[in-house]
């Protein structure tokens, strides 16, 4: 079964071809990272009006480059939610139009759940239950994939997201948009140990995360050296402030996985590219017997491989949509 993935919830505009789920046909992505960098985070309006600009590029591009034309595509697969509203409606106005004048099946897929299929991509033998961290620019939650579609929530941020965070303190310490790769990069250089920043564990035995006291910390260190006067090293700042966020996630979703006796971790999202999360899961993980998988970079962050993957699993399903669809901007998992 051929599926058509269309993704543009962000600043990516994504499309591509799977066959049966998890065989990659193509997978085409246009990134915006160029224009938002000036501002140093998204603009939404902006979004959508580059999104409108070149997704008939990118369907045509993932088509060609398949070697299918629309006629071999067995259903249409496209993110509806969560994400900025413009730029959802782009790819779901276009999904609703191929599906009408195709007359092929129109299937609504979650953001989310796309970023934990991903990992069906990368890992052809990986089957639920599960559990799943999954961290972007806009979510954080520990899920126990039940099946291939439905997911129990264990944990989720009650406030700023993984990535969010990254975003915030790359943006302080001056090195860019979008954050997490460059802290990534940098933190090699730097000391993880150098400042002691908060763990924060939310009230009782909850898996919740919360991202905001981590960051006002390291706003609060790096205002107090500014107004004394004191030089700091930027390397140590990253990795300490890595290493505090990287713990947290470790630490929550292993126990999670111990609570579901689950002897797998996928990891999935933007900040699942980090490359000192993937070595801590994996070693902190591997002491408890647990292994860890995770998508290469390319499949962490947004594209529309997983989309189209996820909705597959949705077709079997017998998940569809009509032309009523609409862009869910805030839909929860
Ligand atoms: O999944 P994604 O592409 O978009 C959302 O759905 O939000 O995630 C983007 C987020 C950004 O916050 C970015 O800074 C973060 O993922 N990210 C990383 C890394 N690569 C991307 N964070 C930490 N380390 C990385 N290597
Ligand atoms: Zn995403």
């Amino acid at each position: 079964m051929l599926i058509l993935g269309i993704e543009s919830s962000c600043d990516e505009t994504a499309a591509a071809v799977t066959r049966d789920g998890r065989e990659v046909l193509s997978n085409v992505i246009n990134t915006q990272i160029a224009i938002h960098k000036k501002f140093g985070g998204v603009v939404p309006e902006v979004a959508s009006r580059r999104h409108i600009e070149v997704i008939d590029g990118v369907i045509d591009e993932a088509l060609g480059e398949a070697n299918v034309t629309f006629d071999d595509i067995d259903a249409i697969a496209v993110t509806y939610g969560p994400g900025l509203v413009g730029a959802l409606l782009v790819g779901v106005s276009t999904a609703k139009a191929l599906a009408y004048a195709l007359n092929k099946p129109l299937i609504p897929v979650h953001h989310i759940k796309g970023h934990i299929t991903a990992n069906y991509v990368a890992h052809k033998d990986l089957e639920p239950p599960f559990v799943c961290l999954v961290a972007s620019g806009g979510h954080s939650h520990i899920v126990y994939a039940e099946d291939y579609t439905h997911y129990e929530i264990m944990g989720r941020t009650r406030d700023d997201a993984a990535g969010e965070a990254f975003d915030k303190i790359a943006r302080v310490l001056g090195l860019g948009y979008p954050g997490g790769p460059l802290i990534d990069k940098l933190a090699r250089e730097g000391d993880p140990k150098a400042v002691a920043f908060p763990r924060v564990r939310m009230d009782g035995a909850s898996l919740d995360f919360s991202f905001s006291g981590v960051k006002t910390a390291v706003l609060n260190y790096l205002h107090r050296l500014d107004q004394n006067g004191e030089t700091y090293n930027k390397a140590d700042i990253a990795a300490s402030f890595q290493d505090a966020v990287t713990d947290v996630l470790c630490e929550h979703t292993i126990e999670a996985a111990m609570i579901k006796n689950s002897k797998t971790i996928a990891i999935a999202g933007g900040v699942a590219a980090n490359s000192a999360l993937r070595k801590k899961m994996t070693e902190e993980a591997g002491k408890k017997g647990i292994r860890v998988l995770y998508p290469e970079p390319v499949l962490c962050t947004d594209n529309a491989v997983m989309i189209a993957c996820a909705g597959y699993y949705e077709y079997l399903n017998g998940t569809r949509a009509d032309l009523t669809l609409n862009a869910v901007p805030s839909l929860r998992l």
